[in-house]
């Protein structure tokens, strides 16, 4: 729809003067951005510094980034590694792309930061765009995973004590799920290890095993607020949901008047080939709440709730709220984004068939590969030991991706990869596989 200029803003003066800064803005902006400052410090250099400044929480690969293009990633020495990770899968259009390096020098030099006092034109513009492609109605945006969690959290509470007279305030959730390390979003986390050295918790979390309809069940009643699905579990080792588990929580949500929560911070928005993992089931079933975060700013922080009407009408003027949340410079790269990944969605879906069938022939030829699964490029690698020693091994060979779960390799690349660099990477992780020592040998 073309977008008319026939209202003005009603504080408008009717002949603003230029303003004094008006000289600083941006008049040409290269695409190419400044690669050719190396590195200030070693890598042992930064590794001392932080070894005693920084929090100790975690547990870092050998390796100092300095500079990406493209899908690939350079450490401080000019080494070359096809990013097959991405940051756990945030650099979705993998590094330096030109069409968003542009907008963020472009945004940089006009408006990066207004707070929520203010109105700005890119908000509601993403908004719209998020609705349209969702199939929900309305968005708040906020700057991470967790705290689009914290936000869906709130909600479903509000929603309980809206209608539920105080006796609706339990969130069913998924055992060997993971939803953020904010304390809300740690309670409803289906695994003990993130939760243990932080509890009391909040109160109400009750979890059931993946894709077990008859618990599901047995756990949902009319003190049931909210049902909370990672449609593809990603930290616990990229197990997608049955899709008969997740037409049983729809059901089971309307018949309990709770409202249904998808945390989709990590499988969704592209990256499983369709817009919304949801969108992979046919009908789709929708969620009352969704969540998003990871990929949508290509590396700016930013997340998202989207809600329906109904889950939208529980928040009034004053409830939730955030500083920087939905800022000109998130949501301007956000659309850029977008806009890229219409273009992007049927490589998606190739290339990731072509890596999980090059992957499965691997597993063909090493027996300790238990499992290939995912979809689009989410894919994980289970073997029968712990993977960390492989993930040491694919950086010699100048590919970078993580484990989870202990034995599940798990791949995020960035949504341009082609089947070029999959070649390369298959070539690599043959390797790789041929030279594992699996610990029974
Ligand atoms: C499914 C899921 N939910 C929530 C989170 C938390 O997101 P963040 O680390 O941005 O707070 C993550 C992070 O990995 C995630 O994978």
């Amino acid at each position: 729809m073309p977008r008319v200029k026939s209202q003005t803003c009603p504080l408008a003066r009717s002949n603003p003067a230029s303003h004094p800064y008006d000289e600083c803005m941006p008049t040409t902006i290269s695409s190419e951005p400044e690669v050719t400052s190396p590195p200030q410090d070693s890598f042992e250099q930064i590794k001392d510094l932080e070894s005693q400044y920084v929090l100790q929480t975690y547990a870092r690969y050998p390796l100092a980034l300095h500079r990406g293009k493209g899908c690939y990633v350079y450490d401080l020495e000019g080494n070359r590694y096809l990013d097959l990770i991405t940051g756990i899968g945030v650099n979705s259009l993998g590094y330096a792309h030109p069409r968003i390096t542009k907008v963020i020098l472009r945004q940089a030099g006009l408006l990066l930061h207004t707070s929520n006092l203010y109105y700005h034109e890119y908000q509601g513009r993403l908004a719209e765009r998020l609705a349209k492609i969702s199939g929900l109605q309305r968005s708040f945006f906020c700057n991470s995973g967790a705290e689009s969690m914290e936000g869906a959290l709130k909600m479903v509470r509000a929603h309980g004590n809206a209608v539920g007279a105080g006796k609706k305030g339990s969130i069913v959730a998924v055992e060997n799920s993971f939803h953020g390390r904010t304390l809300g979003a740690l309670s409803i986390t289906g695994q003990p290890k993130y939760r243990k050295d932080f509890e009391p918790l909040l109160p109400g979390a009750r979890f059931v095993p993946r894709n077990d309809v008859q618990a599901l069940e047995a756990a949902v009643d009319e003190s049931t607020a909210g049902i909370v699905l990672e449609i593809v579990q990603g930290e616990g080792g990229v197990y997608p949901l049955s899709e008969s588990f997740i037409r049983k929580a729809r059901e089971l949500a309307d018949r309990h008047n709770a409202l249904l929560v998808f945390d989709e911070i990590q499988c969704g928005v592209g990256r499983p080939g369709t817009h919304f993992a949801y969108q992979l089931l046919d009908p789709v079933v929708l969620p009352d709440i969704l969540i998003a975060a990871k990929p949508m700013a290509c590396g700016i922080p930013m997340g998202v709730i989207v809600a329906n009407d109904k889950a939208a009408a529980v928040i009034k003027p004053g409830m939730h709220g955030s500083t920087y949340g939905g800022g000109p410079l998130a949501c301007r790269v956000a659309l850029e984004f977008f806009d890229i990944l219409d273009e992007l969605l049927p490589s998606i879906n190739t290339v990731g068939s072509y890596f999980r069938m090059k992957l499965t022939e691997l597993m063909r030829q090493h027996p300790f590969i238990k499992e290939v699964r995912g979809h689009g490029l989410m894919i994980g690698v289970e073997l029968k030991f712990p993977g960390k020693q492989l993930v040491l091994d694919g950086m010699k060979e100048g590919l970078l991706f993580n484990c989870t779960h202990d034995t599940v390799l798990r791949f995020l690349p960035p949504y341009i990869l082609t089947e070029p660099d999959v070649d390369r990477a298959i070539a690599a992780l043959a390797k790789i596989f041929k030279n594992a020592k699996p610990p029974e040998a």
